[in-house]
């Protein structure tokens, strides 16, 4: 694991309270301020090191599933709700989610790549495995994308809000799933919505280290697409 860079601890021990304004012009007088200097910078420096200490924790690991896309798409934009070419939009509730990659230090990662891929909104996949589920598929959804996150470790797409679905190992509330590779790291998971019902019994959820993580967070509805729910997760990778 690489070391935390956290440059506003450094920001605040500079500017922290006028250390250096404050000091006055002479020799003795520097030199015992001087020492009270070096004493402070060294609580300083140890504050510093504390906050270094302190660290995002990891977004966990989770099951990959049966659906990954075994041919991705030809249309794999950031808007899973209307496929190139057609007027058609898909059936459900549209979302917006905004992402953002970071690692342990809450340094964004750039240039990750995000696969990302769910059911529709009556919870079937458009996956060969998913034949023998009685809900049917919507033509006009796109269900998979692949992105990539900006400067500022972001990424953005427009969905549908995926429904539940049952499987042999119990109910699966709504999620997302993501495989996102960064420049040294590769993390599969799933998303999931906050305020579900099903949170509270989904299998694979409840078995992830850090649960909390995993569930996005409602924001207000985006100015850019009021008709949608909006949702902002994030991602921790150790190093990116
Ligand atoms: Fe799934």
């Amino acid at each position: 694991m690489r070391s935390v860079r956290r440059r506003s601890g450094a920001r605040s021990f500079q500017g922290d309270d006028g250390l250096w304004s404050n000091c006055p012009a002479g020799g003795d007088s520097t030199m015992h301020i001087t020492r009270r200097h070096l004493v402070a910078g060294a609580a300083a420096v140890a504050g510093v090191s504390a906050v270094k200490a302190q660290s995002l924790k990891v977004t966990s690991a989770q099951d990959l599933g049966p659906f990954y896309p075994i041919v991705r798409p030809a249309d794999h934009d950031a808007d899973l709700t209307r496929l190139k070419g057609s007027r058609e939009v898909a059936i459900g509730q549209p979302i917006q989610v905004i992402g953002r990659i970071v690692d342990v230090g809450g340094q964004p990662i750039s240039g990750a790549t995000v696969d990302l891929w769910q059911a529709n909104a009556v919870g079937r996949y458009d996956h060969p495995g998913d034949r023998a589920n009685p809900a049917a598929l919507d033509a006009h959804f796109q269900g998979f994308a692949r992105l990539s996150s900006d400067q500022d470790g972001e990424f953005r797409f427009r969905s549908i809000k995926p429904a539940a679905y049952d499987t042999p190992i119990g109910t699966r509330t709504p999620h997302i799933h993501f495989a996102i590779d960064g420049l040294t790291e590769r993390l599969v998971t799933q998303m999931y919505f906050p305020g579900e019902a099903l949170n509270s019994s989904d299998p694979i959820l409840n078995r992830a280290e850090h649960r909390a993580g995993l569930i996005a967070e409602a924001i207000d509805r985006l100015s850019a697409d009021p008709q949608a729910l909006a949702f902002r997760w994030t991602i921790v990778l150790v190093s990116g």
